[in-house]
């Protein structure tokens, strides 16, 4: 064998000398790409078997191979692994070390394959187990929100449009309006993973490999659904990337809105809930202070996590076929938004169930602003009267109460006769806050009988989609 002047044994045979340090430093995408090594061993592993299969690997050599990558991961575990920038990336830093260990066999390994379908099939299988971690926290999370919702089906709060007090809703429903978004978002995972599940190795380079490799085989033993169909897509392809970052960039936006409602409704001026001590923090400097630090930090995630989408897709935009060093800039994205919606995740279902809601502060709140008014003008048209003209007289008795600094369902039966003959005792029963809620008795209403109905229904589906997913 001819002699290298270039110190990367992996590639250097064609070059006459050596990177500079700059340059090597600049290209090595070890620092973070480490974090793909179990992925790697996984992908080869079961790359030899095939090779085996196929007769290009001895049966010693394979025994060799799966025993070198066991003391790998064993190093890696204990990190006694000797990990080197020299060596550009997870891949080479393996494989180095597997031909340090076994001798020639470790050499043979990379036949048939290239780091451009390594890499696509390391990263889809991260992506795949973090996605099925995520969707445990999900879950952790929707449930932790429907049992709040659950024991508080007639707490009344107003509803609010336009952050105005518009019409009184239980506390419940409006906790279930957090677990629909959460539960858009679970479907929108389950869907991700759909098309992330399948296998690019042996796409090899870009245009496949002159050796008769057994896709299918590889594809199964790493339970994928099935081999990518097209060797170039398959080493280009990032868009399930994409699509978890979009997943994920929807859910924190949902988190964040979420926590905007905590953070207002635990100040001052709403004191509708608090949250314990032990999940919020002090302020150095004034000594009263009990901070919303976890719904704040996680708001201020969103940012980053939205930045990572857009980051992944400008790397693949103009990206010409197939594979390209920018594919390198994949990585850091991808798992920073993995690791950003798991704690978020987790702390936030931690959190869930320690906010207690302040229930005479929210009732008081929901009998400003004649949130009932509604009730009476829709009164008036179960007594006949045409919903404008009910509208019409509503307001006037809506005037009335504001004139009188009161509400109106404090205004006398005689002077809201005034208004409208057709008003009977029997107003009473939908103009308060507790008639107004129970009256809306409908699919997906806010009373309290819906609530409850509807949160068993939120329920079942999460149960049952551990059988059948979205
Ligand atoms: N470290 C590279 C990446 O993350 C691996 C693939 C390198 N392939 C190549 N042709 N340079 O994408």
């Amino acid at each position: 064998m001819s002699k290298t002047t270039n110190s990367n044994k992996l590639w250097g045979g064609r070059f006459k000398e050596d990177n500079e340090a700059i340059v090597k430093r600049f290209t090595s995408s070890i620092q973070f790409d480490h974090k793909l090594a179990t992925q790697d061993i996984m992908v080869s592993l079961a790359h030899a078997q095939m090779l085996h299969k196929i007769g290009i690997l001895k049966e010693s050599e394979l025994k060799k191979i799966n025993f070198g990558l066991e003391k790998i991961s064993e190093e890696i575990e204990s990190k006694t692994f000797p990990w080197s920038e020299d060596l550009e990336d997870v891949h080479m830093n393996i494989e180095s070390r597997l031909t340090d260990l076994i001798g020639i066999a470790g050499k043979k390994l990379h036949t048939a394959r290239s780091r451009n379908d390594q890499v696509a099939t390391d990263i889809r299988l991260y992506l795949r187990e973090a996605i099925e971690e995520i969707k445990i926290e999900l879950r952790k999370l929707q449930i932790s929100i429907i049992t709040l919702a659950r024991s508080n089906t007639s707490t009344i709060m107003p509803g609010l449009t336009h952050l105005q007090a518009a019409q009184p809703i239980t506390f419940g429903h409006h906790l279930l309006a957090w677990n629909e978004m959460l539960d858009r978002d679970y479907c929108r995972l389950v869907d991700c993973l759909h098309r992330l599940n399948e296998c690019p190795l042996g796409s090899a380079a870009l245009a496949g490999t002159s050796f008769p490799i057994d896709r299918h085989m590889t594809s199964e033993l790493l339970r994928f659904n099935k081999p990518t169909e097209n060797s170039m897509d398959g080493v280009s392809d990032r868009d399930f990337g994409v699509e978890f970052c979009s997943f994920s960039a929807l859910l924190m936006t949902h988190l964040s809105r979420i926590s905007e409602e905590i953070i207002l409704w635990m100040s001052q001026q709403f004191d509708f809930i608090s949250i314990p001590d032990s999940f919020c923090t002090g302020s150095s400097i004034m000594p009263q202070k009990k901070n919303p630090d976890i719904p704040e930090l996680i708001r201020g995630k969103s940012g980053r996590v939205t930045g990572n989408l857009i980051s992944l897709l400008t790397v693949i935009k103009s990206q010409p076929l197939a594979y390209n060093k920018d594919n390198q800039e994949d990585k850091e994205p991808i798992f920073d938004t993995v690791e950003t919606i798991l704690s978020s995740l987790r702390i936030f279902s931690q959190m869930v169930p320690g906010i207690k809601p302040n229930i005479e502060k929210m009732f008081e709140s929901a009998s400003i602003g004649h949130s009932t008014a509604t009730d009476l003008a829709e009164y008036l048209v179960r007594k006949g009267i045409a919903f404008r003209d009910a509208h019409q007289a509503v307001g006037g008795i809506v005037a009335l109460a504001v004139e009188r600094n009161t509400s109106i369902d404090k205004i006398e039966l005689s002077v809201l006769q005034s208004f409208c003959s057709n008003i009977q005792e029997d107003v009473f029963d939908v103009i308060t806050l507790e008639g107004s809620v129970k009256s809306r008795n409908h699919f997906g209403a806010t009373s309290p009988d819906q609530v409850e109905a509807a949160a068993q229904r939120a329920l079942k589906r999460i149960e049952e989609r551990g059988k059948e997913d979205c």
